[in-house]
């Protein structure tokens, strides 16, 4: 399972250092926040500041666009080399048109649940999303405490998805995700997470709560692994 950090919950002040640190942490993708102030209360990054870090990192970055103007908005991100662009299935009067405007402009698609969104608002459009974003808060604030059922239900998601064909399609968990309960959320079957105020903390560096999740991950994955030997195992076969 991978980690992208959320970079709203850097040092802003700081945001050049940050984002070296998150990549010499070994991090998979950089998530940036947009928010409209429309659709969830406060503004973030425009498309000037996901150009400087464009320049800044050579990872890929993930933009989670909290917009109610999604079409309007993305067209200034599209450009700027991002890997992903995920639009809320809650703010888009035309989400086929969304995701097929992401795609055509060579980004990853995704698409963005709340968490009372259930998963049958993808049913329309599965074939264009390269990536379903799972809140497990509210979005719009960070530090929240993680809600149990979304983590449940992208557990649920990941494995319909697998079932029905589309296992290409990147399961996502944002939000509250923290060293202590990251464990958790590996075993579900989940491709990736993100984290802000798990990782960007006064108490530990950026490398060592990275290594500390990664460590967790590593620890869920080798029993699974173990699990799956043994099952697999001719003595154990039905
Ligand atoms: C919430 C954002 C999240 C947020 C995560 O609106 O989408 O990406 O930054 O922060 P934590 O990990 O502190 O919940
Ligand atoms: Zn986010």
């Amino acid at each position: 399972m991978q980690i992208s950090p959320s970079i709203m919950c850097a040092d802003l002040m700081n945001l050049g250092n940050d984002l070296i640190e998150v990549e010499k942490a070994g991090a998979d993708s950089v998530h940036i926040d947009i928010m409209d102030g429309h659709l969830v209360p406060g503004f973030t990054f425009g498309g000037d500041m996901v150009r400087r870090m464009r320049d800044a990192t050579s990872l890929p970055l993930d933009v989670h666009l909290m917009s109610d103007a999604p079409l309007t908005h993305m067209a200034e991100f599209l450009p700027l080399g991002i890997e992903t662009l995920s639009v809320h299935v809650e703010a888009s009067t035309d989400i086929v048109r969304c995701l097929s405007t992401i795609k055509a402009a060579g980004v990853r698609a995704g698409v963005a649940l709340n968490p009372g969104t259930p998963f049958g608002h993808l049913e329309e459009c599965l074939g264009l999303t390269d990536v379903v974003l799972i809140m497990a808060v509210c979005p719009g604030f960070i530090g929240q405490k993680q809600i149990a059922a979304c983590v449940a239900k992208a557990g649920s998601i990941a494995r319909e998805l697998k079932a029905r064909g589309y296992s290409r399609t990147e399961v996502v968990v944002d939000g509250g995700v923290k060293i202590e309960n990251v464990a958790r959320i590996a075993s579900d079957g989940v491709h990736r997470v993100v984290s802000g105020t798990g990782i960007f903390r006064k108490d530990m560096s950026i490398g060592a709560a990275v290594a500390e999740m990664r460590r967790q991950i590593g620890a869920t994955q080798d029993v699974q692994q173990h699990a799956g030997r043994r099952l697999n195992h001719p003595e154990n076969r039905a």
